[in-house]
């Protein structure tokens, strides 16, 4: 009997644990001018009072979030040192309460839609239904989460050992926009009529994977909205920043050793099982991966390694162009502006150990890009219904035109 309440206590607990809400907290966007990002850069490496939602570059605008206990320093401050702000959203919670979260009823592929959101489950039961419907979708196991679940995703193949076209999505949790966007994009390819998807489809292997940190992604969706990181404890706090904990670099810039920070890179280089098995089955195709493309958001942005440096590797300038005429293609549908660039020139802030860095100095593929979706800061994490599929449409564009241009460069014509 005992036992029976015990074990009902642990199994309750999360579930009496209610939902952490974000009501009357406040997004920023600041709009520094030269030498006021200084400041910023203090307040993001120093107090952890301040969620910065991007890093705090010379780029044109920095988005942080404040509790409402914290709004008047945080102004204050910004008024004293004279930095221009606007409050883009004045009661967080709101956005989060409106946000198109939508029920995947396994077995009817129809209930995937693309202007919603859907949790980590409901993502590998439509998966599944895929590998089920199609005979060219097969399912892929790329590695494992701290928590012990699989890391999940599809392979698309119309024939065996083409060059690999690998999407990657979901690595900070709160970035919901990312797994949309990758399942929009394996949509269109199983399904679009439109002669150069079909082609593209059809001409190489996609690997697919929406939701690289599952544990995280489960937590944003359960408990904390505004969750990035894994979900490793580390004394008092949770959480290796994934995106900071590669063997590339580590721990050499924009990351951090302070387990409570968002850009905690973990005890080690590959300490997370999520890092350490994703790399793991990379190598296994490496030689084959053609082009990489990985999904976060936001702020519009095309980057390219490395974030150590702006010194341009041997095909930089290439892969520069390439992405440059992209994001020309991105931007037809709805005039969508991307910006395209090393880390390092288009945020101005260095940040090493991050995927993109990895991939292209150990598996040395030649075309490596992280997006960084919709929005320029005022909805941010939580873009609401009627961008997600705009942001999945004109992102689909880019990476046909990715293709095309990549292949009027040379590249991609190995099948
Ligand atoms: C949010 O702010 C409003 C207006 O100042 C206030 O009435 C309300 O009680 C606040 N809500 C919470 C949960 O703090
Ligand atoms: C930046 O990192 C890359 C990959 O490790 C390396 O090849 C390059 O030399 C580094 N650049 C600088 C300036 O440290
Ligand atoms: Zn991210």
């Amino acid at each position: 009997m005992l036992k029976i309440v015990l074990l009902s206590f642990v199994l309750l607990a999360p579930s009496v644990l209610a939902k952490f809400r974000f009501d009357n907290y406040t997004l920023y966007k600041i709009l520094p001018k030269n030498g006021q990002i200084k400041l910023l850069q203090n307040l993001y490496e120093h107090d952890s009072r301040f969620d910065f939602w991007t890093n705090p570059g010379r780029a044109d605008f920095v988005s942080v979030m404040s509790s409402p206990e914290n709004k008047a320093h945080l102004e204050n401050l910004l008024h004293k040192n004279n930095v221009q702000f606007e409050i883009t959203m004045g009661n967080i919670q709101e956005a989060i309460d409106k946000e198109p979260i939508k029920r995947y009823t396994r077995g009817n592929l129809r209930s995937m839609q693309f202007d919603a959101y859907y949790t980590n489950s409901e993502i590998n039961a439509w998966m599944d239904d895929l590998a089920r419907e199609y005979s060219f979708v097969t399912p892929i196991i790329a590695g494992r989460s701290f928590e012990g679940r699989q890391i999940r995703g599809i392979k698309i193949s119309h024939g065996s050992r083409r060059k690999i076209i690998f999407l990657e999505g979901g690595l900070h949790a709160r970035e919901w926009i990312s797994p949309a966007t990758v399942c929009y994009i394996t949509h269109q390819l199983l399904t679009s009529r439109d002669p150069e998807i079909m082609a593209a489809a059809r001409d190489f292997d996609w690997y697919i994977i929406p939701v690289t940190n599952p544990d995280g992604y489960i937590w944003s969706h359960d408990e904390f909205r505004m969750w990035r990181k894994n979900r490793r404890p580390v004394g008092q706090h949770f959480g290796v920043d994934l995106n900071r904990n590669w063997n590339s670099n580590w721990l050499v810039a924009g990351s951090s050793i302070d387990p409570s920070t968002e850009i905690y890179a973990g005890p080690g280089p590959f300490s997370e099982p999520e890092t350490r098995t994703l790399s793991a089955y990379l190598r296994t195709i490496g030689d084959r991966i053609d082009l990489y493309l990985s999904f976060h958001s936001f702020g519009q942005l095309l980057l390219v390694p490395f974030g150590n440096s702006t010194a341009p590797y041997a095909n930089y300038h290439d892969a520069v162009n390439i992405g440059r005429r992209a994001m020309g293609a991105l931007s037809v549908r709805f005039g969508t502006q991307y910006v395209t660039g090393n880390i390092v020139e288009a945020i101005n802030y260095y940040g090493t150990g991050g995927t993109i860095d990895w991939i292209k100095e150990h598996l040395k593929v030649p075309l490596v890009y992280c997006y960084e979706s919709r929005d320029r800061g005022q909805y941010g994490f939580l873009l609401p219904s009627d961008q997600i599929l705009p942001n999945g449409q004109e992102t689909m564009d880019s990476v046909v035109d990715m293709i095309h241009q990549a292949r009027r460069f040379g590249y991609m014509t190995g099948n």
